[in-house]
């Protein structure tokens, strides 16, 4: 499974991916914006930190304006995924990006139906959203599941990219569901490392340190 970051912080991606623990990148116009910086400078800078894809949305529309904006975007890197909405135009457009070669996340995804239109429009990626599916008491989870059983069944190649992973749970569980991509914040990739077991174990040789003090020679 590929780990990519929910942020827009250039240094927090670095030490991600200095770390070898994120692939890729997601954004969103909130992240991108609470940077105050320009989006086109910001996001070839986040492109030139990671090798893998990074999504970054554009201003929903029709058909025609997304394809211009998601060339004049995919345009800045070729690492560039043009997140697009799950509407009929938002389909459309990525019908025709992905046909001209440039990668597509399409975002907002919250039924199996969904996924398929999306497969079929050709993305590159499509993005259920399993936190916001759980903040209304539905099961984020077994949407994901859902979506990998029938993109298997058909031999469909669109990655599912889990989003909205909150919890480093979730992030453990998409990964037994068989999914390609999950997404989450730095702060959950962190979470991942933590276990109150280790900490313990930590601070119980910590007392002992004195009697293995290793100096390099
Ligand atoms: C990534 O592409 C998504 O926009 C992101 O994971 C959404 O997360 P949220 O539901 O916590 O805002």
């Amino acid at each position: 499974m590929k780990f990519f970051v929910d942020t827009a912080d250039v240094e927090s991606i670095r030490d991600l991916v200095d770390g070898g623990f994120v692939d890729g990148v997601t954004t969103t116009p909130e992240l991108i914006s609470a940077t105050g910086r320009p989006v086109d400078e910001l996001v070839a800078e986040i492109c030139e930190a990671v090798e893998g894809p990074v999504s970054v949305d554009l201003q929903a529309g029709d058909c025609e304006s997304m394809v211009d904006q998601g060339c004049a975007l995919s345009d800045v890197a070729p690492n560039v995924a043009v997140k697009l909405p799950m509407t009929f135009e938002g389909l459309r457009a990525c019908k025709v990006l992905t046909g001209a070669g440039r990668m597509v996340n399409v975002t907002l995804c919250f039924t199996a139906a969904q996924a398929l239109l999306a497969t079929k429009a050709g993305a590159t990626f499509v993005s259920p959203f399993v936190g916001r599916l759980e903040d209304t008491g539905q099961d984020g989870l077994g949407l994901v599941k859902e979506i990998r059983q029938i993109y298997d069944n058909y031999g469909y190649e669109t990655q599912i990219l889990a989003a909205s992973i909150r919890t480093a749970e979730n992030f453990a569980a998409c990964a037994r569901i068989g999914i390609d991509v999950a997404t989450a914040p730095p702060d959950v990739i962190r979470a991942m490392i933590a276990h109150e077991l280790t900490d313990k174990a930590l601070a119980d040789h910590g007392q002992d340190t004195a009697a293995v003090n290793i100096t390099a020679a």
